[in-house]
C-alpha cells in the first residue's frame, strides 16, 4: 500500500512530467523543452531526481519485502535488463542466434533479388566487461552489476557517479575513445562504441515523437555491431492494448537499423530489445515488408494521442 512519502514522491514526478506536457501543448515540443531544461528550472529537475531515486529505492524494497517468491523480484526492470544483457552476450548466446537467423533471412531475401549488394558487420567475441551507456540513468541503477561498465548520464544527476547531459543535444562522434566532458557536461559520446545502450523510463519523459525517435537514432550510431538497445517502457494496461503503437515502435527501429529481438509485457511495465543488425540494408528491407497502413517514423506513446 502507498505510504503518504511515497504519494508525496510520486507527486513531485508526476508534476514535473504534467508542467512539460502542458508547455508542450503552449509552444510546441522545441520551446517547451528548451524552457524545461534551462537554468530556471534547475530546482525542480533536482527535486524529480532525488524523488525518482527515493521511489526506485521504495519500490526495490516493496518486492523484496511484499513477496518472498522469486517471480516478484524477477520483475524488477533492473534485474531484467541484467539478466537479458547476460544471457545475449554471455550464457546463452542469443546474439549468435539472432545472428544466424538474420543470415538466413539476407540469403533469401538476395536469392529472390529483392536486396542487392549489402554491408555486413559482426561483434568480434563479447569483451569480458560490455560497455554500457545509461542514458536517464538518474541514480545509476546498473551501477556494480558484474560484467557491466557503465558510463551513466542524465540531464540531472541525482548521483555523483552520473554524467550531466542531455541526450537529445550531444554529439555522437567517430573516433573518440571515452565521453568528451566539458564544464562537468558531457559535450560527445563515441560512435560505435558500446556494446548496450539502456533507455530505463527514458522515452516518455520526451514530450514529442520526433525527440524519442532521434534518441533511437543516436542510439544505433553508439552501438558496435550487433550491440543492444535495451527499452523499458512504462505500461500498466493489458498487453494488447498498446499492441499498435509497439507494432510502431518495431517498424520505425528497423528503418534505422534496430531489429526487435525481444518483447516482455510485465505489471506496469514493457521490455523490449533491439539489437543493431549485421546490414543496415537487411533491417530497412524487413521493415518495408512487414509495414502495415497507417505505420510511420515515429515514436509514438499513449499520452501523444489524449
Ligand atoms: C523516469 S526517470 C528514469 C530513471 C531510471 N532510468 C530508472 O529506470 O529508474 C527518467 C530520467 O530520464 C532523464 N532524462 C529525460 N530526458 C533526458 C535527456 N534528453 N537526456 C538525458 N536524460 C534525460 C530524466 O532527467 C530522468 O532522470
Amino acid at each position: 500500500m502507498a505510504t503518504e512519502d511515497h504519494l508525496r514522491l510520486a507527486n513531485i514526478v508526476k508534476s514535473c512530467h504534467e508542467s512539460l506536457r502542458r508547455l508542450t501543448k503552449e509552444h510546441g515540443a522545441q520551446v517547451a523543452w528548451q524552457e524545461h531544461t534551462s537554468p530556471q528550472n534547475a530546482k525542480r529537475l533536482l527535486e524529480y531526481a532525488n524523488a525518482m531515486r527515493e521511489l526506485a529505492s521504495i519500490w526495490e524494497s516493496n518486492m523484496e519485502r511484499n513477496d518472498s517468491s522469486m517471480e516478484l523480484q524477477a520483475r524488477s526492470r533492473i534485474k531484467w535488463a541484467i539478466d537479458y544483457i547476460t544471457k545475449y552476450f554471455f550464457t546463452e548466446g542469443i546474439y549468435m542466434q539472432k545472428r544466424q537467423r538474420e543470415q538466413r533471412l539476407l540469403k533469401s531475401y538476395t536469392s529472390e533479388q529483392q536486396l542487392g549488394e549489402v554491408t555486413c558487420q559482426f561483434l568480434e567475441e563479447p569483451p569480458d566487461r560490455l560497455r554500457v551507456l545509461d542514458v536517464g540513468s538518474c541514480f545509476n541503477p546498473f551501477a556494480n552489476s558484474p560484467h557491466l561498465e557503465v558510463t551513466a548520464i542524465d540531464l540531472c544527476p541525482a548521483t555523483d557517479d552520473v554524467l550531466q547531459a542531455d541526450f537529445l543535444k550531444v554529439d555522437v562522434t567517430p573516433g573518440l575513445a571515452e565521453p568528451e566532458v566539458c564544464e562537468g557536461s558531457v559535450k560527445s559520446l563515441p560512435a560505435t562504441h558500446y556494446e548496450c545502450v539502456i533507455f530505463s523510463l527514458l522515452l516518455e519523459y520526451m514530450p514529442s515523437a520526433e525527440q524519442r525517435l532521434l534518441c533511437c537514432r543516436k542510439a544505433y550510431d553508439l552501438l558496435r555491431p550487433e550491440g543492444i538497445l535495451v527499452i523499458i517502457t512504462p505500461d500498466s494496461q493489458h498487453v494488447g492494448k498498446n499492441a499498435h503503437l509497439m507494432k510502431n515502435w518495431r517498424y520505425s527501429l528497423a528503418k534505422l537499423g534496430l531489429l526487435r529481438v525481444r518483447f516482455e509485457k510485465l505489471p506496469h511495465i514493457s521490455c523490449m530489445v533491439f539489437r543493431k543488425a549485421i546490414s543496415l540494408e537487411l533491417s530497412r528491407h524487413w521493415a518495408s515488408i512487414h509495414r502495415e497502413e497507417g505505420m510511420c517514423e515515429a515514436i509514438k506513446i499513449p499520452q501523444d494521442e489524449s
